[in-house]
């Protein structure tokens, strides 16, 4: 995404349809349910990217503005305390208003009062600023939707279908290692070009020599670490991970089940034989951990694959192919996000942003991980190789899965 100055209203409501468009085939019933805590409603996604650009865009800089609803904060405020208190996450499902209906009013509403701000001529450059920051929080929560809707539809014993074609496409794996050498490597972000505030600034990192693979892990390769005991043995897990998957009764990826003889995984486009070729999705961070040292490898940094993944598009530019996204099935990046084994902390001299969006990164620096590449899922014009996303260590629910790395002497 960059904004154009005489585009702006059309890529507003371009990604603001999406949006919409992504939850089109869904029933009314589909939008307010809530199947695990970590998972929020399709209604809450749609209302609460409405919330964030009539609080940060239409109050600040509309004349005169009134709140469509002012009681609607405390139910689509996500976490911003300095916006005032908002709903337990945990809870979402548990409410009926605002209804479906009344969501899709409020985004129409919100739709034509930010369109009519940028309208105007000399757009305030702070209003730009928020406005990019609103667009690309709205396409997180397009990447959000699709996972949540996964988990509203999986949690179906009727295991109804999102899509009727495949979304997510199978990349053949592939056993070539790329190497790189030890010394002083730059990363984050460092360029006119939006990004948020967790990337900059770029900064000097220390590599040793290593080694990632160009391929990310497949179901058939992780298949062998389930019926090898993998999930049996703590000498392979960490000690969190090992209590987690017990205390859960997990013994294999999020979505697998067994059925006569037979293993299946339910996708976006229903429950599907497990594609063997087709690359692993949905593990935790402890059981990615896990499976690397069952295979005598670890997890790569995030430092380590951020250089891998600029590498690897520099290398596919130099044949001519196209700029890649991640979903695109020849990307580099594998078309799912990978686990590292880096802490999502900030960077050295990190500032965060000002105002209520301080909140929008900075307090989640703690007991998570991060994981690099984007996903087919992650909407085109979203992504970066400096882009840091973050999950706890059980979470699973994300399109995650695994690319290995190994130290070289
Ligand atoms: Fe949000």
């Amino acid at each position: 995404l960059s904004l154009q100055p005489e585009e702006i209203v059309e890529q507003f409501l371009n990604i603001r349809r999406r949006s919409e468009a992504l939850c089109a085939g869904l029933a009314p019933e589909d939008y307010v349910v809530q199947p695990t805590a970590d998972v929020s409603p399709p209604k809450w996604h749609l209302g609460h990217t409405s919330w964030f650009f009539e609080e940060l865009l239409l109050v600040k800089y509309q004349n005169d503005y009134k709140r469509y609803d002012a009681s609607f904060a405390a139910v689509l405020n996500s976490y911003y305390k300095s916006a005032g208190s908002h709903w337990l996450q945990s809870e979402r499902g548990h409410l009926s208003r605002p209804t479906v209906a009344q969501i899709y009013e409020y985004r129409a509403h919100i739709d034509r009062h930010v369109a009519k701000l940028l309208s105007q001529n000399d757009l305030h450059a702070d209003l730009v600023t928020i406005l990019e920051i609103g667009l690309h929080h709205e396409q997180q929560h397009q990447e959000l939707l699709l996972m949540d809707i996964k988990v509203i539809l999986a949690a179906n014993p009727c295991m109804p279908a999102y899509s009727k074609s495949a979304l997510d496409c199978a990349k053949p794996p592939s056993i070539e290692w790329s190497d790189f050498d030890e010394g002083v490597a730059q990363v984050g972000h460092d360029s006119p070009a939006f990004s948020f505030d967790n990337e900059r600034p770029r900064h000097k990192s220390y590599l040793t020599h290593f080694s990632v693979c160009n391929g990310l892990v497949s179901n058939g390769e992780y298949l062998e670490f389930v019926n090898d005991g993998g999930y049996q043995k703590s000498r392979h897990w960490l000690s969190m991970g090992w209590d987690w998957h017990n205390e859960h009764a997990v013994k294999y990826p999020l979505y697998w089940f067994y059925k006569d003889g037979q293993w299946f995984e339910f996708t976006l486009h229903g429950a599907a034989p497990l594609d063997l070729q087709a690359p692993l999705c949905h593990v935790s961070y402890f059981e990615a951990n896990a499976y690397a040292n069952w295979r005598g490898c670890r997890l790569p940094t995030e430092q380590e694959l951020e250089l891998f993944l600029i590498a690897e598009t520099e290398s596919k530019n130099a044949v001519g192919e196209e700029v890649l996204h991640p979903g695109n099935s020849n990307a580099p990046h594998g078309q799912l996000w990978c686990w590292t084994q880096s802490q999502y902390s900030p960077y050295p001299g990190y500032q965060p942003y000002d105002g209520m969006l301080e909140e929008y990164n900075g307090k989640f620096m703690c007991n998570q991980f991060v994981l690099r590449g984007g996903c087919f899922a992650t909407p085109k014009g979203h992504y970066r190789h400096s882009y840091r996303n973050f999950f706890q260590p059980h979470q699973r629910w994300m399109f995650s899965g695994i690319r290995l790395a190994r130290d070289l002497s």
